[in-house]
């Protein structure tokens, strides 16, 4: 089958994605698939990726999908994708059998590109459009889980509106929550435009620094306890969700919180898999990440996190539908100690998709 891999997008996550797809490159069975890499530029114009496309941080410079040479028609009417170069005549690209979409954030994770590939008859990797759409917005990604049953935390949703016209309320409301508290985009990724508040001040100047990704903006409660992820990942065959073994994020050095920066540019987090956390909330805590990946109806892979605190309970935080899937990410390392390696991993997905 031929396989193309999607990255970049247009989004703060585009180089977590190029990263992400530069390691799905490097794994994936050349024997079984045929492989097509096509980049998203930042201005949303989609290329064939070059072979000098970059796809990991080199001397702190993040990766981007520049457009150069051959740029691609967008997948149309079930037909082939075709590329063309300005001046030329269009050169057809082929069918293509399924796409792996390793991008993440707006445009890319929130249901839109599988939109599109729904309207193109195209099968693709991952969450089909409304997983994802919920999935990406945090205030009906917590709506859902709330409503079936699953524990979130306590949040403020600030609409455009509420902030532009109805401030004082909604300062009101927020501070209701306690200090300090997460202020973070409804749909962003990565951590981008996360910020901590603990007073007034420092809260407006949070609500605006997320306003800059999305005019609407989630504040969170914080919540003392211990970050521990999991994966979920349909089984061949019957489709059965199941759950990779928990692990414990441990962020390191002066960081805040798991930010960006601790995130991708090295050395600011570990994981420890499994994490070291009694068995019987090991086993509550994987019944609940498959719960979450039922309750929106993803598909596929997503990694559910969760807040584990010094009285013992969890805390549902949240439900990625394309984690982060570099081979050191997350997701690929919780399967890796689960017994599922990357390679096997990127293939189980692929296969997923095609069935
Ligand atoms: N949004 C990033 C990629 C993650 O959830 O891992
Ligand atoms: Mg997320």
């Amino acid at each position: 089958p031929r396989v193309a891999v999607v990255f970049g997008g247009r989004n703060s996550e585009h180089a977590v994605s190029i990263m992400g797809a530069g390691s799905v490159l490097e794994v994936i069975d050349r024997s079984k698939y045929e492989v097509v890499p096509i980049g998203i530029a930042q201005d949303g114009r989609w290329v064939l990726a070059s072979g000098d496309q970059r796809y990991v941080i080199e001397g702190g410079e993040l990766p981007s999908v520049e457009v150069r040479g051959t740029e691609l028609a967008l997948p149309a009417g079930g037909g082939p994708l075709v590329t063309y170069e300005a001046g030329r005549v269009p050169v057809e690209l082929g069918q293509v059998d399924v796409v792996f979409p390793v991008m993440h954030g707006p445009f890319a994770e929130d249901g839109t590109i599988q939109g599109l590939l729904e309207m193109a008859g195209v099968r693709y990797v991952g969450s089909g459009v409304l997983a994802s759409a919920v999935g990406m917005d945090k205030a009906y990604m917590k709506m859902v889980l709330a409503a079936s049953g699953l524990p979130v935390g306590r949040h403020v949703v600030i609409r455009d509106r509420d902030w532009r016209v109805d401030r004082d309320r909604v300062l009101k409301e927020v501070q209701e929550l306690g200090w300090p508290v997460f202020v973070k985009p409804a749909r962003a990724g990565s951590s981008q435009g996360i910020s901590k508040a603990a007073t007034m001040e420092e809260l407006e100047r949070a609500i605006e620094f997320a306003r800059e990704h999305d005019p609407k903006v989630l504040v969170e409660a914080a919540i003392t306890g211990r970050e521990i992820e999991c994966a979920v990942l349909q089984s061949p065959g019957d489709g059965a969700p199941r759950a990779s073994v928990p692990g414990e994020v441990l962020v390191h050095g002066d960081h805040e919180f798991f930010d960006f920066e601790a995130k991708y540019i090295g050395g600011g987090m570990s994981l420890v898999a499994p994490a070291d956390i009694p068995e019987a909330v090991a086993e509550d805590l994987r019944a609940m990440a498959v719960r979450a990946f039922e309750a929106l109806g993803c598909e596929g892979l997503a990694r559910v996190d969760f807040f584990y605190t010094p009285d013992g309970r969890l805390i549902l935080n949240e439900i990625n539908t394309m984690p982060g899937f570099t081979a050191l990410s997350v997701a690929p390392q919780l399967w890796a100690a689960t017994g599922l390696p990357y390679a096997e991993l990127v293939d189980r997905l692929i296969q997923l998709a095609l069935e």
